[in-house]
């Protein structure tokens, strides 16, 4: 594997609607990094699933990632409620992560060069995808804030769902993340734990700049 020297490489985990997106979306632009949403991957694929149930198995996973394109990810129909719960599904599966990994691996370790690194966000990427990112965050928010935050993203979708309906199937996917065997959602020693409970994304975005700004000019 390539893997392009001096990159600057931002790893981000989070539970499911914590604003660890809009963070690492304004951070990589900033920083003129190469963002991946890497829950877009495993979104992607219970799309494919959802889509073709009848061909799914190890080899219709490798074949539909070897084709993937970073664009395909931007998709609006992988942000339903749906595909998010059957994402976290298929994210229990070893052999899938292991398809998903090298995908994963490649962006934040060799990106477009006209960037000057990467910045991924998900739930094992500090431990698993990049373990010698230069910043570490674990970004949480409280449990009915999330599901609020995670409704009103759906609403402006147009998308037909209740509150208690996100509210349950966040706590559903927090379950699934936190307990899994292979690559659990945890918060590793040497990840910044930033709660967005009663932050704005704004303040949010200056606390991160504030930790990158002073090592950086250290
Ligand atoms: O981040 P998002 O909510 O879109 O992720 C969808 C699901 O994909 C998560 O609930 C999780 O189970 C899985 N996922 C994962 N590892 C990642 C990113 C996402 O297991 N790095």
């Amino acid at each position: 594997m390539i893997k392009r020297k001096n990159i600057l490489k931002i790893a981000i985990d989070s539970p499911a609607a914590a604003g660890a997106g809009t963070l690492a979306k304004s951070i990589s632009k900033h920083y003129n990094l190469f963002y991946l949403d890497t829950g877009k991957i495993y979104r992607f694929i219970a799309y494919n699933k959802i889509k073709n149930p009848k061909k799914f198995n190890l080899i219709f996973v490798k074949s539909k990632i070897k084709k993937l394109k970073v664009r395909d990810l931007t998709n609006k129909t992988l942000l339903s409620d749906k595909i998010g719960t059957e994402a976290s599904k298929i994210a229990k599966n070893k052999k899938i992560r292991k398809i998903v990994h090298s995908f994963q691996v490649n962006i934040a370790y060799n990106p477009p060069k006209k960037y000057k690194g990467s910045c991924l966000d998900g739930r094992d990427i500090t431990y698993k995808i990049v373990p010698d990112a230069n910043f570490k965050f674990y970004i949480t928010a409280n449990l009915k804030t999330r599901a609020l935050r995670r409704y009103k993203e759906l609403k402006e979708l147009n998308r037909e769902i209740s509150y208690s309906e996100v509210l349950k199937s966040i706590k559903i996917r927090d379950k699934n993340d936190l307990t899994r065997k292979i690559s659990p959602l945890k918060k590793t020693k040497d990840s910044l734990l930033i709660n967005t409970t009663n932050l704005t994304k704004s303040a949010c975005f200056l606390k991160i700049k504030k930790i990158i700004d002073e090592k950086k000019n250290s």
